[in-house]
């Protein structure tokens, strides 16, 4: 879809609709000729838009892109790396299906970066730019009702090693706690890689906890127990937290341990962290409780073994018994996966709901992804999760050379096949409830005023007829016709959030 900054303006952090509208549409024009392509009007929307937020101080890319000189030293690399789509990170297929907090970035705007290196990479006119947008200090999403944090800092060798630890957070909680948001708040994004949290109340954690010298406990795969929940939410940089709608939340039992499993990337420079875990509680009652559906070994078409010196995938169903409502999605393996497929299919086959595409899976990236609107998925469907895992020596993130036998197990030379899928039981409407926030912005609104109006048609009009680098196609087939005019007027009157 051409217009995604209308549809997912998460993308576009403090930028409002209408700066962005400004750079986009006079892109168009500017595309054709390359030397007008400049940095302020045109790289630095798409630049701060979609990579700043990890690539400023004190964040995780390893460079920051905050200005002109930054940028410009990195130009024919970051044409580079945006070429392959190796940045922004995004594992799931934008075409297959949609999350909240999607970052990928359109062919127009990858023409642009290539365009603007080829001519040299022009400063243009700071008066052209968009500035950088607000990054928010601290919870993304307000104050939160407690903070469970690391007891004491974990230290981080500096010694180029990956470090899989586990902490545990007790909750504190005397009596059961109606949770509608979770939001892990990193201590030291230099290292903070990603995080997994997990459940505890048999105190299993603590013990394990205590046999380890270190703060926390090592633990590659999951918890290394089976706990309660093992997965109550996760983290990457750049993901923003699911907040539950009013009257679905997840419950925090009394007296439960919050498991944090932090992922530390390789660093030369010793470092410490100490992350904390911000506690949203709901402000009514839970009348849905999130449940995470998993799919397993269990629901394989073959046992889990995967031999040395070839590719082999495994085929999952799981029976939908009742109707649902999908709200998250996570697929889990280790390194040599590959990729993963997970959908839907009606009782004789005749539909299919697609939910998540990774045509190749990165551990490191691993994510935990929610789908803009809650998603019906209907009783007597079948959940299928298809996941390939390459065992040969040709496979860079292979941990075994030469290639073993390969088994379930929570180590890194182990393999898992698990799909986590949150969802609650479905009632009427809820196809219509959003789950990011800015989801709810109409598509269809051009001028972002709020509104799929009057001066929406007339703005698609003007680009009416055009056929190559649409910037308002609507509809997604690079042309702006008769049918994107259809498209709005679908959606014309409509007020937005
Ligand atoms: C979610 C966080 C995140 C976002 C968003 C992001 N990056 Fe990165 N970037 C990283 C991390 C982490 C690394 C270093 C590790 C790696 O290479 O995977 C990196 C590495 C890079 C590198 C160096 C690659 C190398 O091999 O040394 C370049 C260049 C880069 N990013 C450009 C970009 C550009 C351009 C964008 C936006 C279009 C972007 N990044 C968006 C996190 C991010």
């Amino acid at each position: 879809m051409g217009l995604n900054l209308c549809r997912t303006p998460a993308l576009y952090f403090g930028m409002n609709v209408k700066q962005a509208l400004f750079g986009l549409s006079f892109l168009a024009p500017m595309l054709l000729t390359a030397q007008d392509v400049t940095f302020h009007s045109d790289v630095a929307p798409i630049v701060f838009n979609h990579c700043t937020s990890c690539h400023r101080p004190g964040e995780i890319g390893p460079m920051p892109f905050t200005n002109y000189e930054e940028v410009a030293a990195y130009g024919e690399f970051i044409e580079y790396v945006t070429s392959i789509g190796y940045m922004p990170p995004w594992s799931p297929d934008a075409s297959y299906s949609h999350f909240v907090g999607e970052n990928v970035l359109t062919a127009d705007q990858l023409e642009t970066l290539s365009a603007w290196v080829g001519a040299g990479k022009p400063e243009g006119d700071p008066a052209d730019s968009p500035g950088l947008p607000e990054f928010p200090d601290g919870s993304q999403i307000g104050i939160p009702d407690h903070v469970l944090v690391m007891d004491e800092p974990y230290a981080h060798e500096g010694d180029m090693s990956e470090q899989y630890q586990v902490f545990v957070l007790p909750s504190g909680f005397d009596s059961a706690a109606s949770v509608r948001a979770l939001e892990v708040q990193p201590g030291n994004h230099n290292v903070a890689h990603h995080a997994i949290l997990g459940l505890d109340i048999s105190g299993t954690a603590s013990i394990l906890d205590a046999a380890d010298p270190a703060p926390g406990y090592e633990s590659f795969g999951g918890f290394g127990f089976n706990a309660e929940s093992s997965f109550f939410g996760a983290w990457v940089p750049g993901a923003l937290p699911v907040e539950y709608p009013p009257g679905i939340g997840r419950t925090i039992p009394a007296g439960a341990d919050v498991l944090l499993q932090m992922h530390y990337g390789p660093s030369a420079a010793g470092e410490t962290d100490q992350t904390a875990v911000n506690v949203f509680l709901s402000n009514e009652p839970i009348e849905r409780e999130v449940y995470t559906a998993i799919m397993g070994p269990q629901h394989l078409d073959a046992p889990f073994v995967i031999p040395p010196n070839q590719v082999t995938s495994f085929h999952g169903t799981l029976p939908v018994t009742a109707d649902v409502s999908l709200l998250s999605i996570a697929p889990h393996c280790h390194l040599i996966g590959s990729s993963w497929k997970v959908y839907a299919t009606s009782p004789n086959n005749g539909d299919t709901i697609p939910l998540i595409s990774i045509p190749s899976w990165d551990f490191n990236w691993q994510g935990y992804f929610t789908f803009p609107h809650l998603t019906k998925v209907p009783e007597g469907y079948t959940l299928h999760g298809e996941a390939t895992y390459d065992n040969t020596a040709e496979n860079p993130f292979n941990p075994s050379d030469p290639p073993q036998w390969v088994y379930f197990g929570e180590e890194t030379q182990d393999e898992m096949f698990f799909v986590f899928i949150d969802l609650v039981g479905y009632e009427d409407g809820d196809e219509e409830i959003a789950l990011g926030p800015g989801t709810d912005v109409c598509e269809g609104d051009l001028t972002g005023d709020d509104l799929v109006g009057v001066s929406d048609a007339l703005l698609l009009l003007s680009e009416f007829g055009c056929q190559v680098g649409c910037n308002l196609d609507l509809d997604g087939d690079n042309a702006v016709t008769v049918s994107d005019v259809l498209f709005l007027l679908g959606q014309y009157g409509t007020t937005c959030n």
